[in-house]
């Protein structure tokens, strides 16, 4: 059986991948031709442990090749993956531009029975729009199945999330279409849940505006811990110990950013709106997302009598650690709104300025000591490795004010107290 993946972005790079690793013959399909010839090379278009030594052993093994004839990869395949992006605009808009497009081109190209998989997250209804896209464009009759099988894993952990997924979701109408789906995941032990085709897009939607919601939530919580002395990772601790709660995605902080959460909250706010139906939840979610970043500035202001003027570092730009992914990330707000503020920025972030040219408000540090020196506050906003791990006590004597912001609520502030700091986190304030 061979595989075509259509779009050799984050999800459709390592499904193409982990196809390989569980034995098929997979081709990467796109059109931008520097990608793909980068592809080709062995270099990784995106940070993400590990892809790159997978890319090469299967280059090397044959096992996977990189084309922008998507003609020869439908004739060539039996099951293709839809990876391809599905930009969302403010509205919640989602623009299925893309996906029409290589349906229609399934459709001109298909030459036998075809299995399209849609990886891409889509609003609920479109997979059996691109059963009628792809076969609108056919030339001959040929049958067709449209499965939906949505990917859950996580930027940085991308491989692990791949190869050990909580759950595999296979929607589809026809039975047999989704047992030939399932059975490509044979050899990964997770369970396999079979539902119908729109299930199975409302499922991928639910699943990260949930995980966004409790995000929300604890950082709601947070504020209120701020406000009695309490320490809301230990009310994390409490809460996630009753297994119907779960400690996961209970950390506070500045809140979510990304790729997914913000995109997918919105597009599934426009599937309500579409239905006439308002929501109550998922506006709260994101109010509370947009507020966060304020709490944090008017602490800071309150703290250091203003921020014009004052000479403020970040720690971390990547929306979260491991990646090099700015997309929504909120230190890009915070330099954003302190910029406006009038205050002197740097930033130091350990990965994403060695892959991306930006332009800043601020003067981006090539060396973490460098955001120490004569600053006014170290505002934390990616809790990368090195950071929590660092030295701090060797750089506090290069600071004008010895203060740092948690964004993160990432360091040991009882430490870092002890050392002569005055450190903020949110919820983590002694009172
Ligand atoms: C998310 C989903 O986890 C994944 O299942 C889906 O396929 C894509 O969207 P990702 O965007 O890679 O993955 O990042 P994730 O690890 O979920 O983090 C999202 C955001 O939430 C980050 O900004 C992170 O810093 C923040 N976060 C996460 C918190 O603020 N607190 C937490 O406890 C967890």
């Amino acid at each position: 059986m061979n595989i075509a993946v259509i779009g050799m972005g984050y999800v459709g790079i390592t499904t193409a991948l982990l196809f390989c690793k569980l034995k098929y013959k997979v081709v990467g399909v796109d059109t931008n031709a520097s990608k793909l010839e980068q592809l080709q090379k062995g270099r990784l278009p995106l940070y993400e442990p590990g892809l790159e030594e997978l890319l090469n052993r299967h280059l090397t093994q044959h096992t996977i090749a990189f084309t922008s004839d998507i003609e020869q990869a439908v004739k060539t395949c039996d099951i293709i993956f839809i990876t391809v992006g599905t930009p969302s605009k403010a509205d919640g808009f989602t623009d299925l531009r893309y996906i029409k497009e290589v349906a229609g081109s399934i459709g001109r190209y298909q030459n036998a029975y075809k299995i399209v998989v849609m990886k891409s997250t889509v609003p609920v209804g479109t997979s059996e729009k691109v059963r009628e896209w792809v076969i609108e464009n056919q030339s001959q009759p040929f049958s067709v199945d449209v499965v939906c099988n949505p990917e859950f894993l996580r930027e940085g952990m991308a491989l692990y999330d791949a190869l050990h997924p909580d759950r595999i979701i296979i929607g589809a109408e026809r039975a047999e279409a989704a047992e030939k789906i399932k059975y490509l995941y044979t050899s990964i032990a997770s369970p396999k849940l079979i539902t119908r085709l729109r299930t199975a897009e409302l499922i991928k939607y639910t699943a990260n505006a949930f995980l966004a919601l409790k995000i929300s939530y604890i950082n709601e919580i947070g504020r209120l811990c701020d406000a009695h002395g309490v320490d809301v990772g230990d009310v994390a601790d409490g809460i996630g110990m009753d297994q119907r709660i779960g400690r996961a995605f209970l950390n506070a902080g500045i809140g979510w950013g990304g790729s997914c959460f913000p995109k997918d909250i919105a597009s599934l706010m426009h599937m309500f709106e579409q239905k006439n139906i308002k929501p109550d939840i998922l506006p709260a979610v994101q109010r509370v997302n947009e507020t966060q970043v304020t709490y944090y500035i008017q602490r800071l202001e309150k703290l250091l009598g203003g921020v014009q003027g004052k000479n403020i570092s970040v720690l971390g730009i990547a929306f979260k650690p491991n990646t090099d992914d700015i997309r929504e990330a909120p230190a890009m707000k915070v330099i954003q709104k302190l910029h406006q503020k009038g205050a002197y920025l740097k930033v130091y972030d350990p990965v994403v300025f060695k892959h991306r040219q930006l332009q800043l408000p601020a003067m981006v540090c090539t060396k973490v000591e460098e955001a120490f020196e004569e600053s006014d506050c170290i505002f934390l906003l990616t809790e990368w490795d090195s950071f929590v791990q660092m030295n701090w006590e060797q750089y506090l004597p290069l600071m004008k004010t010895p203060m740092i912001m948690d964004g993160r609520n990432a360091l040991d502030g009882h430490a870092l107290r002890q050392i002569g700091y005055m450190y903020y986190g949110i919820g983590k304030n002694e009172k």
